[in-house]
């Protein structure tokens, strides 16, 4: 009788190894070296699903590269403006695209909503996690379960699923989640390392040989990687991230990783009591709605991927009870605000030492881009002096260690999202007005060089 074969899989990296080892040689995690059976002892099936299938019939030939006829390919568009746009334009045929997050972000409702505001194509949503009962309860909660070419099915094992995709032909397909398929072709359990990179191979195969468009929603581990390794990563044409704060509405979709557009796309989306609906002006919703000017407060024109925005920064400084003055930031890095208070400590003499710093960013966003750096101070001296500042005032720029203020890229487009929006002026760095016709603007624009600059014309 044929032994079975069976390897060990880091469940972290992915790394595969025929002995067990303490120590990950890739990633240098401990004890994350797993055995997995990766060949069953029966022979295998030699179906075209199976990676392990008889080696292809079609044999290639290398080709000059301008004798390569190239067409468009012919994007389909979904109703979702946002979903199109991080996709880059519409769903390629034949793609395979990943969607990861957090438990309970909304991917299965995104999903779902996809899968059901396509009517003109036939659609198959395959769930693993979830009855065909709760799937109808949520498309009736979606308010959209009326479409007649949308199919559901409840379903684990990859076999099965490509039977009733024969019988269904569809023209797109969901699966909801790789974690939960299996393929009897490895004997180990779902969601495992060499399971879940199995399923994924079946289904590429079945994507690229039929063109037909696939997503699959992987879920999270808690150190934010997609569960089951990296190589996941490297399978799929595209990784779209869904994420947000649970505990606010809104939700950022991502492209982390696009081989049909850029990776700095997103979408911007409402979880809304019957479903997710987008957001198309968000600079509207990230600005809250005040009379009077309040004290730590201060309108940042960031970029959001290649999209411009506008967003309240929030900073509450306030003398400190305890010894130790409390340090604390929601959606911007804490290493960073640290920096920033050293620098007005030490350059301009504000004591902040003895004093407790609160950072929020509205709207639940988390922002990377550096541009927020000023408003960032602004806020916070703004509420240290409890002097307010005007809301119709937006700042763009990043802070050296020095206090200076450093130019910061696309400029332009920050300029015109704040004059659309109608603010009166925007405080830019002095290093940013090279080549920049300020008169092209019907917006004030104030370059400075230096924070003292700036604090002296705001806070006189
Ligand atoms: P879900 O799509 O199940 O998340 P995931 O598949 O990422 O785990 O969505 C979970 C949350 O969304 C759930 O807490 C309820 C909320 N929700 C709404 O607020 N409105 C809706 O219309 C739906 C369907 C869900
Ligand atoms: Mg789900």
């Amino acid at each position: 009788m044929a032994k079975s074969k069976s390897a060990y899989f880091c469940q972290s990296c992915g790394h595969e190894t025929s002995k067990w080892m303490g120590q990950c040689p890739s990633c240098k995690q401990w004890n994350t070296l797993v055995e997995e059976v990766v060949e069953k002892a029966s022979s295998r099936v030699p179906e075209w699903r199976s990676t392990a299938a008889t080696p292809s019939k079609r044999t290639n030939k290398a080709a000059v590269i301008h004798e390569i006829v190239y067409t468009e390919e012919h994007r389909l568009e979904t109703p979702d403006a946002e979903f199109n746009r991080v996709l880059g334009g519409g769903i390629v045929p034949g793609s395979l695209v990943l969607i990861g997050g957090e438990p309970g972000i909304g991917k299965s409702t995104l999903m779902l909503q996809l899968a059901l505001s396509i009517p003109k194509i036939r659609t198959l949503y395959i769930s693993g996690e979830e009855s065909e009962q709760q799937i109808k309860m949520r498309a009736e909660r979606l308010q959209q379960s009326s479409n007649a070419n949308c199919f559901i099915l409840t379903e684990t094992s990859t076999q099965n699923i490509f039977k009733q995709i024969e019988v269904v032909a569809p023209n797109l397909i969901v699966i909801d989640s790789i974690q939960t398929l299996h393929s009897s072709q490895i004997e180990s359990a779902p969601g495992s390392v060499s399971q879940v990179r199995e399923c994924t191979a079946e289904l590429l195969r079945f994507a690229k040989e039929t063109n037909t468009p696939v997503f699959i929603v992987g879920h999270i581990t808690k150190d934010g990687s997609i569960a089951g390794p990296k190589v996941l990563e490297h399978m799929v044409d595209t990784v779209l991230q869904f994420e947000g704060d649970r505990n606010h509405v809104y939700r950022i979709l991502r492209a982390v990783k696009n081989r049909f557009g850029s990776a700095s796309e997103l979408g911007i989306y409402e979880m809304q009591g019957a479903g997710l609906r987008e957001v198309s002006n968000p600079s509207e919703i990230m600005i809250s709605q005040r009379d009077a000017p309040v004290s730590g407060v201060a309108i940042s024109a960031m970029l959001e991927g290649m999209r411009p925005m506008m967003i309240e920064v929030q900073a509450l400084v306030s003398n400190s009870a305890f010894g130790t003055p409390q340090r604390s930031s929601t959606g911007y890095d804490t290493k960073r605000l640290n920096m920033l208070l050293a620098v007005l400590e030490k350059r301009f003499g504000f004591r902040l030492s003895a004093q407790d710093v609160f950072l929020n960013i509205a709207g639940g966003l988390r922002v990377e881009d550096p541009a927020i750096d000023l408003a960032v101070v602004i806020a916070i001296i703004s509420s240290q002096q409890d002097m307010p500042v005007k809301t119709s005032i937006a700042f763009a720029g990043e802070i050296g260690l020095s206090g200076e203020i450093r130019a910061v890229n696309r400029i332009e487009q920050r300029i015109a999202e704040a004059e659309k929006l109608g603010f009166d002026g925007i405080f830019i760095s002095k290093f940013n007005t090279k080549g920049l016709d300020a008169k092209k603007y019907g917006i004030a624009i104030r370059p400075v060089a230096t924070l003292e600059d700036i604090f002296r014309s705001l806070f006189g």
